[in-house]
Protein backbone atom coordinates (compact mmCIF):
# COMPACT_ATOMS: atom_id res chain seq x y z
CA UNK A 1 0.00 0.00 0.00
CA UNK A 2 1.16 3.39 -0.55
CA UNK A 3 2.35 5.28 2.55
CA UNK A 4 1.07 7.63 4.73
CA UNK A 5 2.64 10.25 5.87
CA UNK A 6 2.63 11.65 9.39
CA UNK A 7 4.24 15.55 9.50
CA UNK A 8 6.11 16.24 13.23
CA UNK A 9 3.45 19.25 13.79
CA UNK A 10 0.55 17.56 12.19
CA UNK A 11 -3.32 16.25 14.41
CA UNK A 12 -1.55 12.97 14.48
CA UNK A 13 1.87 14.15 16.34
CA UNK A 14 2.96 15.27 19.84
CA UNK A 15 6.25 17.05 19.68
CA UNK A 16 7.57 17.93 23.86
CA UNK A 17 9.16 20.56 22.18
CA UNK A 18 8.64 23.44 19.70
CA UNK A 19 7.45 23.44 16.30
CA UNK A 20 9.58 25.47 14.86
CA UNK A 21 10.35 26.28 10.65
CA UNK A 22 13.60 28.85 11.22
CA UNK A 23 15.54 25.93 9.01
CA UNK A 24 14.58 25.35 5.45
CA UNK A 25 13.70 22.66 3.70
CA UNK A 26 11.06 20.97 5.56
CA UNK A 27 7.94 18.98 4.42
CA UNK A 28 4.72 20.79 5.79
CA UNK A 29 4.71 23.86 7.95
CA UNK A 30 7.52 22.54 10.44
CA UNK A 31 9.23 20.53 12.24
CA UNK A 32 9.80 19.11 16.11
CA UNK A 33 12.55 20.52 18.24
CA UNK A 34 12.38 18.87 20.72
CA UNK A 35 14.08 19.48 24.09
CA UNK A 36 17.66 18.97 24.31
CA UNK A 37 16.78 16.59 27.32
CA UNK A 38 15.80 12.82 27.41
CA UNK A 39 12.25 13.45 28.18
CA UNK A 40 11.89 15.37 24.57
CA UNK A 41 10.78 12.95 22.64
CA UNK A 42 8.45 13.17 19.08
CA UNK A 43 5.09 10.94 18.79
CA UNK A 44 2.90 9.63 16.03
CA UNK A 45 -0.19 8.11 16.16
CA UNK A 46 -0.30 5.84 13.05
CA UNK A 47 -2.50 3.59 11.48
CA UNK A 48 -1.58 -0.04 10.62
CA UNK A 49 -4.33 -2.27 8.56
CA UNK A 50 -2.73 -5.79 10.12
CA UNK A 51 -0.83 -6.72 12.42
CA UNK A 52 3.27 -7.49 11.56
CA UNK A 53 5.99 -4.82 10.74
CA UNK A 54 5.90 -1.10 9.29
CA UNK A 55 8.25 0.38 7.47
CA UNK A 56 9.15 4.14 9.41
CA UNK A 57 10.83 6.27 7.21
CA UNK A 58 11.65 9.51 8.97
CA UNK A 59 13.18 12.24 7.52
CA UNK A 60 15.55 14.46 10.50
CA UNK A 61 18.52 16.99 10.46
CA UNK A 62 21.27 16.81 12.93
CA UNK A 63 23.69 20.43 12.68
CA UNK A 64 25.67 19.40 15.29
CA UNK A 65 29.05 17.50 14.74
CA UNK A 66 27.99 14.25 16.81
CA UNK A 67 25.23 11.52 16.20
CA UNK A 68 22.38 11.68 18.37
CA UNK A 69 20.32 8.35 19.50
CA UNK A 70 16.98 7.91 20.06
CA UNK A 71 15.05 4.93 21.04
CA UNK A 72 11.81 3.81 19.17
CA UNK A 73 9.20 2.87 21.45
CA UNK A 74 6.04 1.09 20.13
CA UNK A 75 3.07 1.10 22.16
CA UNK A 76 4.91 1.68 25.37
CA UNK A 77 7.61 -0.57 24.81
CA UNK A 78 11.17 -0.07 23.29
CA UNK A 79 11.18 -2.08 19.97
CA UNK A 80 14.62 -0.44 17.97
CA UNK A 81 16.77 1.60 18.49
CA UNK A 82 18.33 4.46 15.91
CA UNK A 83 21.27 6.90 15.68
CA UNK A 84 21.02 9.98 14.12
CA UNK A 85 24.19 10.73 12.27
CA UNK A 86 25.11 14.12 11.47
CA UNK A 87 23.35 15.71 8.34
CA UNK A 88 26.20 18.53 8.75
CA UNK A 89 23.47 21.52 9.13
CA UNK A 90 20.47 22.18 10.31
CA UNK A 91 18.59 22.86 6.63
CA UNK A 92 20.02 19.58 5.42
CA UNK A 93 17.69 16.65 5.63
CA UNK A 94 18.21 12.90 5.89
CA UNK A 95 15.67 10.23 5.81
CA UNK A 96 16.22 7.31 8.21
CA UNK A 97 14.21 3.31 7.63
CA UNK A 98 13.19 1.43 10.29
CA UNK A 99 11.28 -1.59 11.16
CA UNK A 100 8.79 -1.83 13.64
CA UNK A 101 6.44 -4.05 14.69
CA UNK A 102 2.78 -2.83 14.95
CA UNK A 103 -0.82 -4.60 15.83
CA UNK A 104 -4.07 -3.75 13.57
CA UNK A 105 -5.26 -0.36 14.29
CA UNK A 106 -3.75 2.64 16.26
CA UNK A 107 0.23 2.30 17.04
CA UNK A 108 2.12 5.11 18.86
CA UNK A 109 5.73 5.61 17.47
CA UNK A 110 8.02 7.86 20.03
CA UNK A 111 11.56 8.44 19.08
CA UNK A 112 12.81 8.53 22.85
CA UNK A 113 16.57 10.38 22.72
CA UNK A 114 18.82 8.38 24.95
CA UNK A 115 21.05 11.36 25.82
CA UNK A 116 20.63 14.61 27.04
CA UNK A 117 21.92 16.34 23.72
CA UNK A 118 17.72 15.56 22.93
CA UNK A 119 16.28 14.50 19.27
CA UNK A 120 17.33 15.65 15.97
CA UNK A 121 14.69 17.97 14.47
CA UNK A 122 12.04 15.41 13.14
CA UNK A 123 10.65 16.83 9.94
CA UNK A 124 7.81 13.74 9.46
CA UNK A 125 7.50 9.85 9.24
CA UNK A 126 6.24 8.32 6.17
CA UNK A 127 4.68 4.88 7.31
C1 LIG B 1 19.90 24.76 17.49
C2 LIG B 1 18.97 24.69 16.29
C3 LIG B 1 17.70 23.91 16.63
C4 LIG B 1 18.08 22.54 17.19
C5 LIG B 1 18.98 22.74 18.39
C6 LIG B 1 19.43 21.42 19.02
O1 LIG B 1 19.32 25.57 18.49
O2 LIG B 1 18.61 26.01 15.89
O3 LIG B 1 16.89 23.78 15.47
O4 LIG B 1 16.94 21.85 17.56
O5 LIG B 1 20.15 23.46 18.04
O6 LIG B 1 20.59 21.33 19.42
O7 LIG B 1 18.64 20.50 19.12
Amino acid sequence: AASVRYEAEGSSAVCTGTIDSDWSGFSGSGFCNGTNSTGGHAQFTVNAPAAGTATVHVRFANGTGGARSADIVVNGTTAASASFESTGAWDTWMTKTLTVPVRSGGNTIRFSPTSSSGLPNIDHIDV
